[in-house]
């Protein structure tokens, strides 16, 4: 099997936060433009929501579960977020990368928040053929609270795990996780206690920059480390120059 890589685009990267479904298709020009070169390994994409999903979730208090009232929201949220992953997947094509977008809530389950279910068997199959799904945070159907969002983080974690890939990246609009504005360069679980980090200033009902350390540090308790940098630092992931960002890690220093 070849060795996948999974890479998640931050929603902040390829929309605009601040606005309402502000899709940033410049940005996403140059990063497709960019993963359309480096053809080698293996690829998963995962995308954010940004603006195209985040304020519906918010609206409709998706991740509070559903109560009759807010129904409606699971189809307007994901709605949102699909019409960002179409986006995605346009940009991808045009640059000549054979991309197809994956919804998770046709194919999750999940139970109080996490995913119970999540069928990954097809995407393995995918990238064996040179297809590179595109998934992204997505409501989900969840059996306590009726419905909740399954960040891009989360599925990142389980797509790495499932796929048994040894290298994530997540491209962010910062250069790495800052602490008094520089980069840390290496977390675990012993430094992450010590850090002061801030959550996410903008609408964002998945936990920012903290749920996804929190995330990335249960990737590393299982052998598979993460690295966080600068969405412009793509091409130096890939081809591993370094990236002058975060690695989130569980081994001993080097
Ligand atoms: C959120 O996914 C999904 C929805 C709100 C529908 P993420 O939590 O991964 O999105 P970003 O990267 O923070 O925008």
């Amino acid at each position: 099997m070849t060795e996948t890589v999974v890479l998640k685009l931050g929603g902040s990267v390829i929309t605009d936060k601040s606005g309402e479904c502000a899709i940033d298709h410049a940005r996403l020009r140059e990063v497709a433009e960019e993963l359309a070169v480096q053809r080698d390994p293996a690829l998963v994409l995962v995308h954010g929501a940004g603006s195209c999903g985040h304020p519906e979730a918010r609206r409709y208090r998706i991740n509070d579960g559903l109560t009759g009232e807010n129904v409606p929201g699971v189809y307007e949220t994901h709605t949102a977020v699909s019409s960002l992953n179409a986006a995605v997947v346009d940009a991808l094509r045009d640059a000549g990368v054979e991309a197809i977008g994956i919804h998770p809530l046709d194919l999750a389950l999940a139970e109080d928040g996490r995913l119970v279910s999540f069928e990954t068997r097809h995407i393995a199959e995918m990238t064996e053929h040179g297809i590179v799904p595109v998934l992204h945070g997505d409501v989900v159907m969840d059996r306590l609270r009726g419905s909740c969002i399954v960040s891009g983080d989360q599925l990142v974690t389980r797509l790495a795990a499932a796929l048994a890939s040894r290298c994530v990246g997540l491209a962010t609009d910062v250069p790495g996780v800052l602490q008094n504005g520089s980069v840390v360069p290496r977390i675990d679980r012993s430094i992450v206690k010590t850090l002061d980090i801030g959550g996410s200033g903008n609408t964002d009902v998945t936990g920012g920059m903290q749920g996804k350390i929190a995330e990335l540090l249960t990737l590393a308790d299982a052998g598979i480390d993460s690295h966080i940098f600068h969405v412009s630092k793509i091409g130096r992931f890939l081809d591993g120059t370094g990236h002058g960002g975060t690695i989130i890690t569980e081994r001993g220093m080097p």
